[in-house]
């Protein structure tokens, strides 16, 4: 009975420091990867597409034409996307910072219509993390710096 209970606190304490530890890097990814995908929708404009309007899988992130323009005039508006599979040229510190605040290393703000987003700082890393592990310069899960 005592034993079963010792088993019991040990198998609890395993429990909770589990899930004190920072997520393991593979969650990062998969984080990463539903905020993209899933909820800021990243690919609707960093994805090219097909004449029939479906994204070319291959061409996942890599940058596009925008396929819509405003009605009215916005100024500075682009008219096309960057290359985000890997964040090349980004240093991570910097990417972190524009997700949270909308604001590059040049402290400006992307061109309309990238939205300005503030994740907090667990969710703008694992999107970082993730992209990482999409391109050249991060193979899967990143350099883990
Ligand atoms: C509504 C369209 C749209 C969505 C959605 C969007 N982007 Fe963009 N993004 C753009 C455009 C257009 C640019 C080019 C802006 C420019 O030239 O300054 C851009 C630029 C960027 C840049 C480069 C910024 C710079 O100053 O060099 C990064 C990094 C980026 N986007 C990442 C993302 C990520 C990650 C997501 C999803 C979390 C996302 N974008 C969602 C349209 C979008």
């Amino acid at each position: 009975m005592k034993a079963g209970l010792g088993i019991c606190l040990l198998m609890l304490a395993v429990i909770v420091v589990g899930r004190t530890s920072p997520a393991p890097q593979s969650a990062k990814v998969e984080r990463g990867r539903y905020l993209v995908d899933q909820v800021a929708l990243c690919g609707d404009c960093h994805t090219p597409r097909t004449e029939k309007g479906e994204p070319i899988k291959e061409k996942y992130l890599k940058g596009s034409p925008l396929f819509f323009k405003p009605t009215v005039p916005i100024p500075g508006w682009a008219d096309k996307s960057p290359n985000i599979a890997g964040l090349p040229g980004w240093e991570e510190h910097d990417a972190i910072k524009f997700f949270m605040t909308g604001l590059a290393y040049n402290d400006l703000p992307g061109r309309p219509p990238m939205p300005q987003y503030r994740f907090n700082q667990e969710d703008a890393t694992a999107i970082v993390t993730y992209l990482r592990s999409l391109g050249a310069e991060g193979k899967a899960g990143g350099d883990g710096k």
